[in-house]
């Protein structure tokens, strides 16, 4: 499995080449290892199913290809299925890919496996904090969206077409995601890294009204 996991490796670099800087192969590798060091938290997770999730799960995000959800899988099915990996394996780490998703979060697996828990929660650490707040400015500028505009208040209700849609302020998207990440996280061990990270962004917003409210 070294080989294939360095086939991957290699591979997602790759297809990633010139990608948005939020969501690049820095971002993958950050996440590959935020699962690993959880993956070794969890007993009796596939630790093959959780690297090659990792690696392979923003290989072709929606955000970037007109809202197709069915590229991601098909690309890795591909993928998988050239280098040999077991049928069993393939069908985990799609389904992984497929769930790992915060906007498609109202139709979440009632029981999801271990190797899904692990890798959603090393993305949704990357979310937050100090490179969860740069990223999503990267992304807000990345799409013109305005930074902050204290005449347009954070949409808690957004469908998920709305959510994909949406032109809103790089600062509502605080309240819209990122500050409901801690209490989401599904392991322990994601719970623990998930608190101090929260508490940096609440002070992060702090310092930004008090930094715009120029009197
Ligand atoms: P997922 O890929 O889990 O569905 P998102 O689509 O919310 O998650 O996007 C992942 C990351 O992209 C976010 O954590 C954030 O950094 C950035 N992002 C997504 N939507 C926005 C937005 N409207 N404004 C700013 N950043 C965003
Ligand atoms: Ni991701």
């Amino acid at each position: 499995m070294k080989s294939t996991i360095n086939n991957t490796v290699e591979f997602v670099k790759e297809k990633l080449n010139g990608a948005e800087a939020g969501h690049d192969w820095f971002h993958i590798e950050r996440v590959w290892k935020l699962a690993r060091k959880i993956a070794e938290t969890e007993k009796n997770c596939d630790p093959d199913v959780v690297e090659l999730s990792a690696l392979l799960h923003d290989i072709a995000d929606p955000k970037f290809h007109n809202g197709d959800e069915t590229i991601a899988p098909r690309i890795s099915r591909e993928f998988l299925e050239s280098q040999n990996v077991p049928n069993e394996t393939i069908e985990k780490v799609l389904f992984v890919i497929e769930n790992i998703s915060f906007k498609n979060r109202s139709q979440a697996p009632a029981n999801p496996p271990i190797e899904l828990k692990i890798v959603q929660d090393a993305d949704r650490i990357d979310a937050i904090g100090a490179i969860g707040i740069a990223r999503t400015f990267n992304f807000g500028g990345f799409k013109n969206n305005p930074m902050y505009d204290p005449n347009v208040q954070p949409n808690l209700n957004m469908s998920k077409e709305q959510y994909k849609k949406s032109n809103g302020t790089t600062i509502n998207h605080f309240y819209e995601k990122l500050l409901l990440l801690k209490d989401l996280m599904n392991t322990e061990h994601g719970k623990k890294m998930a608190q101090e990270r929260h508490d940096y962004m609440l002070n992060f917003l702090d310092q930004f009204y008090k930094e715009w409210n120029v009197d």
